[in-house]
């Protein structure tokens, strides 16, 4: 008799360092055994013959649920978002519980897990700080994270929502007390008011104008200040959705210095262009996302910043705004709107991993452990989930995915299946193509269909650990976090 409840026999088990035929034995949820010919008697067998064994995917960046200040919501719930992870071959997200002005950490966060109740997909939070006052962070920060939610996230634009420098400030000093990572959107606030307010005084109020409110350079100078205000703290940071090589080289000047400083970047970086805002009437709003996406040469250099290491994360900024329905999604405000009425973030859950290994693993811009990486492995180092997720490995949570490198797919809506009515990469062809998701060792995605259980998802509560502690180096050696201001 086998020790196995379940044996994937047959592929070839890809993990961020290696690619090898072999069989995984999985008892319990985790995995058991990597090995040749793993005894399968009693056990159920799952054929995974000419496919790619590889570790579920991780997005860490997903907006889900989540609450905006007028009250309203993304659309996806975490029910449907789940099966949209799973049908995508992803197995765990880190989406994002969102303060607002004068709330405080503890009932918003209750609120976030009572909407992640029916999910599938295993799940852990950013927690969003927008009101960085005195008792969110002396009281607050220091429980949210030790409730498991060890990353913070802060926008420095957006009406409403960024924090300024000083708040900034605040937020890098709870974190390094608390032992959190913090997370930043990195776009000038400012500067982007001066333009979006010149283009519309001159009529330049269509969705192509999107990017012209938020050229390169607004981020570039963003991710410098949140570079250089996280090295004043002493502590480290991630730089979310990095659309091209300009801000990307700041964040590879600072690693060249030792910080403690991560990027990211998302499938509309590598296959939108800012082209495709500009479309007749309401339709550029599909596209329309912040950053936003370039042209092609930074999609180029963009690859090289991945193959290089500077941006080690690829995530989806799945954001669910559908863009039919009327009163809701891209058309909240109407589409009689000038760009800056229009919300922000396109769907991709499902879309990122296909993305990602068509553009790179088929075009043979990376390897299949590259792939691995940047989709599982990194994230789940970076975030505190590692090696309990991100590998194939004796001990680690039976997360897999089974892929077909061969099978070439048109994406299209349907495949997606989140909540949405459109999908930005619809007729984008792919080559390679999840068959079938596994989590804990479940089947819980077969050609397309999912079946997982909704409320089956378990909350990942993130403990210490040693990849987000800080250097211990400061500008002048004065540690102002060890002083609560
Ligand atoms: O345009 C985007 N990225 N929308 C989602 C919110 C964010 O900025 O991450
Ligand atoms: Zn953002
Ligand atoms: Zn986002």
């Amino acid at each position: 008799m086998s020790d196995f409840d379940q044996v994937v026999r047959g592929g070839v088990v890809v993990t961020g360092a290696d690619a090898v035929r072999a069989d995984v034995g999985i008892w319990g949820g985790t995995v058991a055994a990597i090995g040749q010919d793993l005894d399968t008697s009693g056990a159920q067998v799952i054929d995974a013959g000419g496919l790619l064994v590889m570790p579920g995917g991780i997005d860490t960046h997903c907006h889900i649920e989540q609450l905006e200040p007028d009250g309203t919501s993304y659309e996806d719930t975490f029910e449907i978002a789940s099966a949209a992870c799973f049908a995508g071959g992803t197995t765990s997200v880190i989406t994002f519980a969102a303060q607002f002005k004068g709330q405080r950490l503890g009932p918003v966060l209750a609120e976030y897990h009572r909407r992640a109740a029916l999910g599938m997909v295993d799940y852990s939070f950013h927690q969003i700080i927008n009101d960085p006052f005195d008792a969110v962070i002396a009281e607050d920060v220091p429980e949210v994270v030790a409730s498991g939610v060890r990353s913070l996230k802060v926008f420095l634009t957006y009406d409403d929502v960024r924090v300024n420098d000083r708040q900034y400030l605040r937020v890098l000093a709870a974190a390094r007390r608390a032992g959190a990572l913090v997370t930043v959107h990195a776009e000038n606030y400012d500067a982007i008011g001066w333009l979006t307010e010149a283009l519309v005084k001159a009529g330049m109020t269509a969705p192509k104008y999107h990017p012209w409110g938020r050229p390169t350079v607004v981020e570039r100078e963003a991710t410098h200040r949140a570079i250089a205000l996280a090295e004043l703290i002493d502590q480290p940071i991630q730089i979310f959705h990095v659309s091209g090589p300009g801000p990307a080289e700041e964040i590879a000047r600072a690693q060249a210095r030792g910080l403690k400083v991560w990027g990211e970047t998302c499938p509309q970086y590598l296959v939108l262009q800012a082209a495709d805002m500009d479309r007749p009437g309401f339709e550029g709003a599909k596209f329309m996302c912040s950053p936003a996406p370039r042209g092609k040469a930074e999609t180029e250099g963009l690859w090289e910043a991945i193959r290089a290491g500077t941006i080690d994360v690829i995530s989806s900024d799945h954001s669910g705004h559908s863009f039919s329905k009327e009163g809701i999604g891209k058309r909240r405000f109407g589409t009689d709107v000038p760009f800056t009425q229009i919300p922000n973030g396109v769907p991709g859950l499902a879309a990122r991993l296909p993305i990602v290994f068509s553009e790179g693993v088929s075009k043979g811009r990376i390897d299949l452990q590259a792939f691995v990486r940047l989709t599982a492995t990194n994230p789940a180092k970076l975030f505190g989930l590692y090696p309990r997720k991100g590998t194939i490995a004796p001990g680690a949570d039976a997360d897999l995915v089974l892929w077909d490198p061969a099978k070439k797919v048109t994406i299209t809506n349907s495949l997606m299946q989140h909540a949405i009515d459109y999908t930005p990469y619809e007729g984008l062809d792919v080559t390679g193509w999840p068959v079938a998701t596994i989590a804990r060792g479940q089947v819980v995605m077969r050609d397309d269909v999912v079946t997982a259980e909704p409320g089956s998802a378990r909350f990942l509560a993130r403990g210490p650990y040693d990849m987000i502690k800080p250097r211990g180096v400061f500008p002048n050696g004065f540690d102002t976090s060890a002083i609560m201001i």
